[in-house]
């Protein structure tokens, strides 16, 4: 028989997905389910109680899936807590099949394996798709849960009538490979509005070398560029951050290091392609040292040092004149000092972008290194966006639900 064709939504491709499936018959279908994310691009990670594994053997979920299959509260590395790692990680669960049992243990707050544990860690939205016998699903036991289930915001995908594996005709049947995409895609909707884009950011101030241990850079620390990405990783985006600092951990980010900002450019002719946004955070030098020396300079070998300086290409303007890539929408951002949106809009046209951050650097209590940021959003189209003084994180979010309407469909 043919494996199911049911297509993938472009909602899941990209997205971190945990599967937690429980002891029902319809599991070996949940093998399918498997497959047809991973190789549609979403990852995904499985976890199963004990019965799950007595229909299927974890090594058909690994092979489906290229991740490890979680089977206990350790994992097979001994390091401990799973659960938590995989509530942490997931931007969406799916319990499938779910059966009457779990369906109670999940609604009474139950963590006895895996799988409640990873439902109780779990920070993101939750389908559960129902498998059983038809005399189980109508019981007011299970019907009382489900209501219960629902009622706290769990997507709950109704069973399909036909012929059960009992030998009965009822209500029970998992649902098939296309209802149970459409729930997962619904749930995440609103969670994850930027599910299925990918945005490039840019970060930290670009260092140019003077010699093999000294360079000209600037204050730049990148915290704005990490809490753009960041914020745009949460939202479900796939995200590529390309800096020259250091940062956290984040889920989501995939992060490319560079220092110059040829090789800046460079990682972003290649990142771009195929991006819907790129958010243009970094502080790129203007000028750098026109020849490097291949030796530490030393002071006794030269009285004074002269340095002369050549001019950094705009990366943005160069980016913007590249018919490949210039369909990705472009927002810039500007530090300025004074006339704030008069300076941003000719930077915003003689840049070639679609819009621009400005942010006053004469105020002392935001921006280069602090936590805290405030500015200006303009657009080309001439709408402009005040944006109040607030943590580079909320303010990342503000830029984020203004410039979304923007990107095309
Ligand atoms: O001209 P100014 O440096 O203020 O412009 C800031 C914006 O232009 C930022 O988005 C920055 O990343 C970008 N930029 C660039 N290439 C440069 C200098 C700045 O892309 N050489």
């Amino acid at each position: 028989m043919p494996l199911d064709p049911t297509p993938v939504p472009n909602e899941l491709r990209g997205m971190r997905i945990a599967l937690l499936i429980s002891g029902g018959i319809a599991a070996y279908k949940v093998v399918d389910l498997a497959s047809a994310l991973t190789q549609a691009g979403a990852r995904v990670r499985v976890a199963m109680t004990s019965s799950a594994m007595r229909f299927v053997g974890p090594p058909t979920f690994q092979g489906v899936t290229g991740n490890p299959v979680a089977t206990g509260m350790w994992a097979a590395d001994g390091s401990p807590e799973p659960h938590v790692f995989l509530g942490d990680w997931a931007q969406v669960i799916l319990v499938a099949p779910a059966t009457a049992n779990v369906i109670g243990r999940l609604a009474s707050g139950r963590s006895d394996d895996i799988v409640t544990a990873t439902l109780l860690a779990a920070r993101s939205p939750v389908v559960v798709a129902p498998a059983m016998n038809d005399a189980m699903w109508a019981k007011p036991a299970v019907q009382e849960n489900v209501t219960t289930l629902r009622r706290r915001g769990v997507t709950v995908v109704e069973p399909e009538t036909g012929h059960l594996a009992s030998g009965h005709e009822g209500a029970g049947r998992l649902a098939g490979a296309s209802t149970v995409f459409n729930a997962m895609v619904h749930a995440i909707r609103s969670r994850y509005d930027l599910a299925g884009r990918r945005v490039v950011v840019t970060a930290g101030g670009t260092r140019e070398p003077i010699d093999p241990v000294r360079f000209i850079s600037n204050y730049s620390s990148g915290k704005m560029g990490f809490a753009l990405a960041a914020a745009a990783a949460d939202r479900g985006a796939r995200v590529t951050l390309v800096t020259t600092a250091s940062h956290p951990e984040h889920h989501g980010i995939d992060v490319q290091r560079v220092d110059m900002a040829e090789e800046m450019l460079a990682e972003l002719r290649s990142q771009l392609r195929g991006a819907d946004l790129l958010l243009m955070a970094a502080a790129v030098g203007d000028f750098k040292p026109a020849r490097t020396a291949g030796h530490k300079i030393r002071r006794e070998e030269t009285p004074s040092l002269n340095l002369e300086l050549e001019p950094i290409p705009d990366l943005v303007a160069t980016l913007a004149r590249d018919p490949e890539l210039n369909m990705v929408f472009r927002v810039g951002f500007a530090a300025e000092d004074s006339k704030l949106d008069a300076k941003a809009i000719e930077k915003m046209k003689r840049k070639g972008l679609q819009a621009i951050v400005a942010n006053d650097i004469s105020r002392r209590d935001i921006g280069f290194g602090s936590e805290y940021n405030a500015g200006v959003l303009l657009f080309a189209d001439g709408s402009r966006h005040e944006l109040e003084k607030a943590t580079k994180r909320e303010m990342s979010d503000k830029i984020l639900d203004l410039v979304l309407p923007h990107l095309k469909r």
